[in-house]
């Protein structure tokens, strides 16, 4: 437990802040009108933000080619601190002329608004299957992760960006806190421990178990679902926003629990990404983060606990934010509650788990899931935004 009277520190000890003073905004933005145009991918955006308001801290920027081997090889930065993902802005070779080395550049939204600034301070061509194999553990392309990095450009650039204005976004408006604003949050609740959760799914009843047990043993729970880029078969963020919200007027104590979105891409690479997601929510201030089975995992490329053991390689000095393991939680008929195998003598026939695909095609047949596997609140919503859907 954190036994100090101040929030945790970032991961390097300082949040970063990548937004140009107010004030050099003007000639800054009248100066990248004369510069290389780079337009950004979706992808490219969730990462700008999570760079330039903290959620990436210690990186100020796109990782450059030291630091990309460094994160692929060792899983740590230059300087020791555990980073598990490099964060790349990728590019077409047929492009990459247009993009010289110490030149600066302007990244730009597809609707046309100059957001960014950046030197290139690196520009290269790695290895993408070492990549795709050191990150996602495997090569094979039918992983979305590997697939989604493939589908970028094969040219890397690296440098320190420097925001000149906001990601625009017309959704959840109200929830996009940056790390400054969830420590400001915290500390106005007088939370010092704080445990966050993860989830690119509605909050099902296994979901609620885990997340209220370790609400039992820390001041407050940071919901922090992710909202970038997800697979097409994913329920989509503005869907599963509903469900938090009710959730959590419904079952959550309002005194004890933040929602707030997470803007990041999912990657689907498992073990690694648990390492990424945790450093993330360090920077928003928490101290714990829960790690449940097959974490940002998809199909069979991972082991169920795979992204439970991998904290096993980092000390505190490399990443201070604890992990919280859970086995895999279901209803259990015999004790007619929530459990996992660590605290139900159950027989596998009385549990009621139901995997994401069954969900699903449930959800696309009409059928209700039922109130074993989620509150029927939830159910209701998403019955009704798939059925909108089909
Ligand atoms: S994830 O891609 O964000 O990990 P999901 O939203 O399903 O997917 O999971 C959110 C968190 O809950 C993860 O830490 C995951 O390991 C955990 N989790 C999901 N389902 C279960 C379950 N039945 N039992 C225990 N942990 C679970």
């Amino acid at each position: 437990m954190n036994t100090t009277t101040t929030l945790i520190a970032p991961h390097g000890g300082k949040l970063i802040d990548c937004y140009l003073n107010e004030r050099d905004r003007p000639q800054t933005l009248a100066h990248a009108q004369t510069l290389p145009r780079l337009l950004l991918s979706p992808r490219n955006l969730a990462d700008l933000e999570c760079l330039a308001t903290g959620v990436y801290s210690p990186l100020n920027g796109f990782v450059d080619q030291t630091e990309y081997y460094s994160i692929l090889n060792e899983m740590r930065l230059t300087n020791g601190l555990a980073w598990s993902i490099p964060i790349t802005l990728q590019i077409p070779e047929s492009a990459a002329s247009q993009y010289q080395l110490d030149r600066e550049i302007a990244l730009v939204h597809p609707h046309g608004d100059i957001l960014a600034v950046m030197t290139v301070t690196s520009k290269f061509k790695p290895d993408r299957d070492l990549e795709a194999q050191k990150v996602y553990l495997t090569t094979d392309e039918a992983h979305p992760g590997v697939k989604a990095m493939k589908a970028e450009g094969e040219v890397y650039l690296g440098g320190a960006i420097f925001l000149i204005q906001d990601v625009p976004y017309s959704d959840f408006a109200s929830y996009r806190l940056t790390p400054m604003a969830t420590r400001t949050e915290f500390t106005r609740r007088q939370w010092l421990n704080v445990v966050a959760f993860q989830t690119r799914n509605p909050i099902h009843r296994a979901h609620e178990y885990i997340t209220k047990i370790a609400m039992e043993i820390v001041d407050g729970l940071f919901i922090n679902p992710l909202v970038g880029q997800t697979k097409s078969d994913d329920i989509p963020a503005n869907v599963r926003m509903q469900c938090y919200q009710t959730l959590i007027k419904n079952y959550y104590p309002q005194d004890r629990t933040v929602l707030g979105v997470f803007p990041a891409a999912m990657r689907y690479a498992g073990p690694r990404e648990a390492i990424l997601h945790a450093i993330a929510r360090q920077n928003y201030g928490c101290t714990h983060f829960i790690v449940g089975r097959d974490h940002a995992g998809v199909g069979d490329y991972y082991g169920t606990y795979d992204a439970q053991h991998i904290f096993e390689q980092f000390t505190p000095n490399e990443l201070t934010i604890q992990p919280i393991k859970f086995e895999h939680a279901f209803y259990c008929r015999r004790t007619a509650g929530m459990a996992t195998a660590k605290t139900s003598p159950s027989t596998p026939e009385e549990r009621i788990h139901l995997s994401g695909t069954k969900v699903r095609t449930m959800l696309r047949n009409g059928q209700t899931p039922p109130a074993e596997f989620t509150r029927p609140e939830i159910a209701e919503i998403l019955v009704t935004a798939m059925s909108q859907n089909r």
